[in-house]
């Protein structure tokens, strides 16, 4: 086979389960690491002993690089995305896919005109209890689904702000717990749902004010164009990460997602349908970020080595960021850009 060339951009938290996954596939070889923290990048490039540069534009030449992740604060994706694939490089961009849509649009145009493909990181949809509910909602085995629920309740503080300073900012994060933490349940939300017809929802700052600019809070009601409804309700305002929960109600029967197992409620009585993956524990990272990431940057590359067109492109990954923005925009609180 083949060997493949990689580079990743920034080098933060998620930084290792990109590493780690391309280091755990056979024929993909991290030739640059990539941070304007140069610290950071000399760190990295030591640790899985590749190029370490502060100017991701050193890559745009590499010939031997091939495909490149972005794993940088969201204002700069569209930005070094557009750069990347001018010079013919497959991205796998983490999510949101930018800042906001103008933005998005504009990567999505470099995308049609490039050789490389542009990917987008929705990791949950690679979760087992994510493919199970997709595949009984197409396969009809409860009857058509009729309403969903999503609630996200997780914990960030100050400390995680003063962290990353680009996050809390409207310019350079694109929003707050909406865009960031709970952008991944919308996504599978508008992926179960299908087409959207209309959203309400509202966006408050209840607990860090003083700490950020943007919302901490937030819930909607998204009507879908098949009369399905989902209501959904996050915020980073709690004091623990607690797991994702969802409800998909069906005429035949409920699913119940809680502590990442999927469980079906039918005929008075509950029946466990699938557990998270078994390598949960070995995984770098956090638990709630779910574990989905070595299997959407194998399945990348291999859509990247077999010439085929990756599923999670561009055209899906706008979707949940489309969602996000009808949600500020129907909030008494939009995005300054967005007025
Ligand atoms: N999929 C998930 O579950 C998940 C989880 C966490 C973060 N993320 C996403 O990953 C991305 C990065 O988030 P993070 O938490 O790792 O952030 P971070 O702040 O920890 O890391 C970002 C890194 O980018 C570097 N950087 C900044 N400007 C740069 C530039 N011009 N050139 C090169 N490097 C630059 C910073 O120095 C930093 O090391 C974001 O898009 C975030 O939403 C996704």
């Amino acid at each position: 086979m083949n060997e493949l060339g990689a580079a990743i951009i920034g080098c933060g938290s998620i930084f290792p389960l990109h590493a780690n996954a391309i280091a755990g596939l056979e024929g993909i070889k991290l030739l640059a690491v990539a941070d304007s923290d140069m610290t950071k990048a000399d760190q990295a490039g030591v640790e899985y002993g590749c190029l370490a540069t502060h100017d991701y534009r050193d890559i745009l030449d590499r010939e031997d690089i091939k495909v490149v992740h972005l794993c940088t604060p969201h204002y700069l994706h569209a930005e070094m995305a557009i750069d990347l694939l001018n010079a013919g490089k497959h991205v796998l961009t983490e999510k949101p896919l930018a800042v906001d849509l103008p933005s998005a649009r504009r990567m999505l145009e470099a995308a049609e005109h490039s050789k490389g493909q542009l990917g987008v990181v929705f990791q949950n949809r690679y979760n087992d209890p994510s493919f199970r509910m997709k595949e009984m909602i197409e396969s009809g085995t409860l009857g058509n689904l009729i309403c969903m629920k999503g609630i996200v309740t997780w914990h960030r503080n100050d400390a995680y702000y003063r962290d990353s300073t680009w996050r809390g900012a409207w310019d350079t994060e694109g929003g707050g717990v909406l865009i960031n933490q709970t952008i991944h349940t919308l996504d599978l939300l508008q992926w179960f749902g299908g087409e959207i017809a209309s959203v309400r929802g509202s966006v408050t700052t209840d607990v860090l004010n003083g700490v950020i600019e943007v919302e901490d809070t937030a819930h909607a009601c998204i009507d879908f164009s098949n009369n399905v409804r989902a209501v959904f309700y996050a915020t980073n305002g709690y004091l623990v990460n607690s797991p994702v929960e969802m409800e998909l109600i069906f005429e035949q029967g409920t699913l119940l997602l809680r502590r990442d197992c999927l469980y079906l409620w039918k005929d008075g009585k509950e029946t466990l349908l699938c557990e998270p993956f078994s390598d949960i524990t070995t995984t770098v990272g956090k638990s709630y970020w779910g574990t989905g990431h070595r299997r959407l940057i194998q399945d990348f590359y291999g859509h990247v080595r077999e010439g085929k067109a990756f599923w999670l492109n561009g055209h899906e990954g706008i979707k949940a960021l489309k969602l996000v923005s009808d949600i500020y925009n129907s909030s008494n609180r939009t995005k300054p850009q967005e007025k």
